[in-house]
């Protein structure tokens, strides 16, 4: 960085600063670009890729009715991947500013489009994980909806899912697949895909963090997927501040008050640090 460029930085720092202690209701949004530093790929770029398929083409109800196995291979690899990979300084300076801000009896919520669990491993409490969770399983017929961790899924997937894009597909019968312990249909990811709808009792919560809230940061994300793009924007028609920082401009920065343009695991620590000043 240039001369002008730390002093600039600085110079925004401190205002960003002043502007975070003077909030009462902070929400923060987070996206893929915040695990990234954790080795999680993100969804778009080079980066977006599991054998030959973009990730959003598997990430689809009709993705999975036409190949439960196909589908269940990629979720089998995502689920085994992550159990390997640690939450980064973003995630864990998000937790201590959760932690100190309730302690000022204050409000705080992060809103994530991330399924990946790390911030929830990094000590954040209050989170709305809008896209769902990579350890929760949920019953293509029945009402079941379960935490699991079992990786392999079922044991029929050990060892499958290796995102080499010439692996061939393992074509698991259907009597192998993971299936519900209530009432044996299919059980699949408990996550959200291209098409679906969001829970909607966890978007009310979303509605009514984002209507107090007086602050908002939005980290990592390339603000594509509605509604969480748009969450910023209602933030905005009710006053409050807005922050971004991420990889790279998006073209959404004339909303925000504050843009800072980098890695979030080493921008948040420098940014939201209050609990240490
Ligand atoms: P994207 O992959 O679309 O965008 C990630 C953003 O993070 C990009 O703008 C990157 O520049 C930025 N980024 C990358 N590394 C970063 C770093 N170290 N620090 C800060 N920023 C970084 O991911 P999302 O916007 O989260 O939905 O994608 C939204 C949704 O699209 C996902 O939740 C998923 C996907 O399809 C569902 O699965 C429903």
């Amino acid at each position: 960085m240039s001369r002008e460029m730390d002093d600039l930085f600085e110079e925004q720092k401190q205002k960003f600063k002043e502007a975070l202690r003077q909030a009462q209701s902070v929400v923060v949004s987070t996206g893929a670009g915040v695990s990234a530093e954790s080795g999680v790929p993100t969804f778009r770029g080079k980066d977006g890729l599991w054998r030959k398929y973009n990730v959003m083409e598997l990430a689809t109800p009709e993705a999975f009715e036409r190949n439960p196995s196909l589908v269940w291979e990629f979720y089998n690899y995502r689920r085994e991947l992550m159990f390997s990979k640690q939450p980064n300084p973003g995630h864990i300076t998000l937790a201590k500013l959760e932690e100190y801000l309730t302690s000022q009896s204050k409000e705080f919520t992060l809103i994530t489009q991330n399924i990946d669990g790390l911030h929830k491993r990094a000590g954040s409490k209050n989170i709305l994980a809008v896209h769902g969770d990579l350890y929760g399983v949920k019953c293509t017929r029945c009402d079941y909806k379960a935490e699991n961790k079992d990786v392999p899924i079922t044991p029929a997937f050990e060892g499958l899912g290796s995102p080499d894009p010439d692996t061939p597909e393992a074509n698991v019968s259907f009597d192998d697949l993971p299936k519900c312990p209530k009432c044996n249909a299919l059980i699949r990811p408990d996550v959200v895909w291209f098409g679906e709808s969001l829970d909607s009792e966890i978007l009310s919560k979303v509605d009514m963090a984002i209507a107090k809230a007086d602050f908002m940061l939005v980290v990592g994300t390339s603000m594509l997927v509605y509604p969480a793009a748009a969450f910023p924007y209602a933030a905005k028609q009710t006053g409050a501040k807005l922050a971004f920082v991420n990889f790279e401009q998006t073209g959404n920065e004339n909303i925000f008050d504050f843009v800072f343009i980098g890695k979030s695991g080493e921008i948040l620590p420098e940014i939201l640090n209050i609990y240490e000043d």
